[in-house]
């Protein structure tokens, strides 16, 4: 494996898919345009990568759904990123986005995350710059759940290493599901390569995870109690993270999900722009939040 040259690592907020278990919702609008209660869905791990520090981020959709991520996205100047809109012909698989993106990647390391998950707790920013400073290999996390067999599951040996990571097992190894978030080095594209379609017919991410277990260069870091990780996928788990968002909001007078805030947090715009984007929202609790962060 060759190492290229080191740059900033850049981001992947993989957006496609069919959403066929939010049919018939699905049938008109990308599953990551839904709201979660007051933002569309993207918001939230478009968020998370910006929380990383990541600022060139490359947005994967369907063609068909493209225009409509542009409309509600743009071009990512509002909040001093800068967004690429790459396409995904058919949904072949998580593992697909490393050929997709290795134009846009140029051999840089990447945090690909899901459009349909959300993650919220205390110290995420923390836990998401530590996982950033992983130079060579990957950083994925183990989160504990009642449902492993819907997700890429944590297969420990004796010592309570990772020995594999087994793609939605009738039979789960362990309750740790590895959760939609992958930092991984320069080498993701390159490794793709040479992943060939399950069973299923996918191009699966726990087989490319699995080259670099193999190598022995892949950190698994649980994300405890402490943190939610949520999938919106099914027409009760949209529900209650819509629930959840409004819970939060309701009882702290805090946001989650913001990339205006981060945006500004991150000095990646001033005041001024924050206002102008309060304006925009200004019939809403989200633009009243913003309009008070920029007043503060
Ligand atoms: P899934 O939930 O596995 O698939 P889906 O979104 O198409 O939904 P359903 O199972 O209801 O048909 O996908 C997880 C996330 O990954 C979701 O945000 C969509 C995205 N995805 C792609 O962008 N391309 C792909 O090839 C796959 C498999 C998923």
């Amino acid at each position: 494996m060759t190492h290229p040259s080191p740059q900033s690592r850049k981001g992947i907020v993989l957006a496609g898919g069919t959403g066929s278990r939010l049919y018939p919702i699905t049938l008109g609008v990308s599953k990551q345009l839904l709201p979660i209660y007051d933002k569309p869905m993207i918001y939230y791990p478009l968020t998370v990568l910006m929380l990383a520090g990541i600022r060139e981020i490359a947005m994967i959709t369907t063609p068909q759904d493209r225009p409509q991520f542009e409309r509600t996205l743009g071009d990512g100047s509002q909040w001093g990123i800068t967004l690429t809109y790459i396409e995904q012909a058919s949904p072949d698989g998580l593992a697909q986005a490393y050929l997709l993106a290795e134009d846009f990647l140029d051999g840089a390391s990447s945090a690909m995350i899901l459009g349909d998950n959300i993650y919220f707790g205390h110290g995420l920013r923390d836990l998401l710059q530590s996982a950033d400073q992983v130079t060579q290999g990957g950083v994925v996390f183990g989160y504990h759940v009642v449902d492993p067999e819907h997700y890429g599951v944590l297969d420990f040996d004796a010592q309570g290493q990772v020995k594999a990571i087994v793609e939605k097992p009738t039979t789960p190894p362990s309750n740790y599901a590895v959760t939609g978030l992958y930092f991984l080095d320069g080498t993701a594209s390159q490794r793709a390569r040479s992943v060939t379609p399950s069973a299923r017919g996918e191009l699966e991410i726990a087989t490319l995870l699995d080259s670099y277990l193999q190598d022995g260069h892949l950190q698994v870091q649980q994300m405890g109690r402490g943190f939610a990780w949520l999938d919106t996928g099914t027409h009760a788990s949209l529900l209650d993270a819509g629930n959840f968002v409004r819970t939060l909001n309701n009882r702290q007078g805090l946001q989650t999900g913001s990339p205006d805030e981060v945006a500004f947090d991150n000095g990646w715009i001033d005041r001024a722009a924050l206002a102008a984007r309060s304006k925009i929202f200004a019939k809403t609790t989200y633009g009243d939040y913003l309009f008070k962060l920029a007043q503060e």
